[in-house]
């Protein structure tokens, strides 16, 4: 499954997950950065824990539940409070990275509420951005933490 959606692909043993979600289901929100499980951008839900998705192989993810950053809101509807956040605290610029962040930053907020500054970057200090500095991106998900109520 994939935000909810069963698929049934025969896949090369060697492919990725990434590669997967980009080239078979042309869900290209998941970004390919480094492609050596370095800079988080392919970071992606598995059964609810973010992974990396260049760094598997899709047949990992038969019969789990994959979450991308394509399921956080439906065409045409309202953004995800995490992106409503990062879109009001300027946690992006180009954008390349946000995707990672994003559902880094869904896990984390998932299962644990009422973080500290510092929690909340020890969590997303495994994901690059060469753009905003980070400040935009803590404040996003420290806003989000405080008026996302789920
Ligand atoms: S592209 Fe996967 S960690 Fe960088
Ligand atoms: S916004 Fe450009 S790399 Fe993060």
């Amino acid at each position: 499954m994939v935000n909810g959606i069963a698929y049934e692909r025969e896949v090369e043993p060697r492919q990725s997950l990434a590669d997967f979600l980009r080239d078979e289901l042309r869900l290209c929100g998941t970004h390919l950065g480094c492609e050596h499980g370095v800079c988080g951008a392919c970071t992606v839900l598995l059964d609810g824990v973010a992974v990396r998705s260049c760094i598997l192989y899709a047949v990992q993810a038969d019969g789990r539940e994959v979450g991308t950053v394509e399921g956080l809101a439906q065409p045409g509807g309202p953004l995800h409070p995490l992106q409503a956040a990062f879109s009001e605290h300027h946690g992006l610029q180009c954008g390349f990275c946000t995707p990672g962040f994003l559902m880094v930053a869904l896990e984390l907020l998932s299962s644990t509420r009422g973080l500290t500054r510092g929690e909340i970057r020890s969590a997303l200090s495994g994901n690059l951005c060469r753009c905003t500095g980070y400040r935009g991106i803590v404040e996003a998900v420290e806003a989000a933490d405080l008026s996302w109520d789920r």
